[in-house]
């Protein structure tokens, strides 16, 4: 049964290496190697039980021709799977490490715009002599209202107008209730960085010349140009004889630093409880005038507040949002982009 046993190894041999050749990719590779290679129902390991068949005599060599063709079954396997691995990753079934692709490139990281921003205004207002000073974000109604000349009857108290905090009733479950809400004084997020102004001259007596730069809260529904939360530049110089037209200057000259160009700066009357008089302030820029913000010369009452003579000094306020200010250098048309986190947009800053 000899000749039998080798005409069967030639014949696999021939289907084998045609079966390895003809795959197209990884997966028939491995479908033809379980076919002729498996280790529990190959081929090879059915045709190699005819080895039993075989005279006593002829067993040497057909053991030998059998271990011949088993090698090269398994060597046509090889170059097979050779040949789609250098093919490409997707032939061969499996991820492959591919020096030639382009490398992914790292992200950095960049300040938020708002940041920049702020930072720049600093820098700016740093070369007027103005110190960064800086408040809580929680206040109380003295630091946000009435030391600020804003009496409790005023519309811009409206408790719809501001976002108060519930306090824990005095005496209700009190075990819980932080030291500093026990006797109940209504506390609100701050809705102006005007109170910065106060607590910098109840800590340090005159000359004060601060900037601050921080968020302030109003129960705004959000569109393009209002936010729940944004950022304000508060400015404040308190000195013997401070006048509009210092006011007016540094006006100009910040508006300078931060557009780049010279400007023209407008006052509108206006009015507000912490100064007297009090003007909206305008630039003209880029062949239109943009608001800039409020501002004017501090009220005497404020200066009594903070227990300051009136008589003796004088100064001026002002105060512009940050956000505006950022979306018109930048042709930016909608405020709400700020706080998307939309990496598209912010890495353009
Ligand atoms: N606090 C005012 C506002 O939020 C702005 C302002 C600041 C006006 C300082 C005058 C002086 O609108």
């Amino acid at each position: 049964m000899a000749a039998q046993f080798l005409a069967d190894l030639d014949a696999l041999l021939a289907e084998a290496s045609a079966a390895f050749s003809a795959a197209a990719d990884g997966e028939a590779l491995e479908a033809a190697r379980i076919e002729f290679l498996g280790a529990a129902k190959g081929r090879l390991k059915a045709v190699q039980k005819g080895l039993g068949t075989v005279a006593k005599e002829d067993k040497p060599a057909a053991g030998k021709r059998l271990n011949e063709v088993k090698e090269a079954i398994e060597t046509a396997f090889t170059s097979a799977k050779d040949r789609l691995e250098s093919a490409g990753p997707a032939a061969a079934g499996g991820a492959r490490f591919d020096l030639t692709l382009p490398g992914r490139p790292l992200r950095v990281g960049r300040l938020h715009p708002i940041s920049q921003t702020i930072d720049e205004l600093k820098d700016i207002m740093g070369r007027l002599g103005f110190t960064p000073a800086e408040g809580p974000e929680i206040e109380d109604e003295r630091h946000n209202f009435e030391a600020l000349n804003i009496p409790l009857e005023h519309p811009a108290r409206d408790p719809l107008d501001n976002f108060y905090l519930a306090v824990a009733a005095a005496g209700a479950g009190t075990a819980t209730a932080p030291p500093h809400q026990e006797h109940a004084a209504p506390l609100l997020l701050r809705s102006q960085t005007s109170t910065v102004q106060i607590r910098v001259m109840e800590r340090q007596p005159p000359p004060v010349r601060i900037i601050s730069l921080g968020r302030v809260y109003r129960p705004d529904a959000a569109d393009a140009t209002h936010y729940p939360m944004f950022h304000q530049m508060e400015g404040l110089l308190i000195d013997r004889h401070a006048t509009l037209a210092d006011l007016k200057s540094v006006l100009r000259m910040f508006a300078t630093g931060y557009l780049g160009s010279d400007v023209h700066v407008r006052f509108r009357p206006s009015f507000f409880p912490f100064t007297e008089p009090s003007v909206e302030c305008d630039y003209y820029w880029n062949d239109r005038w943009i608001e800039f913000g409020g501002a004017g010369m501090v009220d005497p009452n404020v200066l009594q507040a903070v227990g300051y003579d009136p008589e003796e000094v004088s100064g001026f306020a002002f105060g512009l949002g940050v956000e505006r200010l950022c979306m018109r250098r930048h042709g930016i048309t909608d405020i709400r982009e700020f706080y998307k986190n939309d990496v598209r947009f912010l890495q353009q800053f």
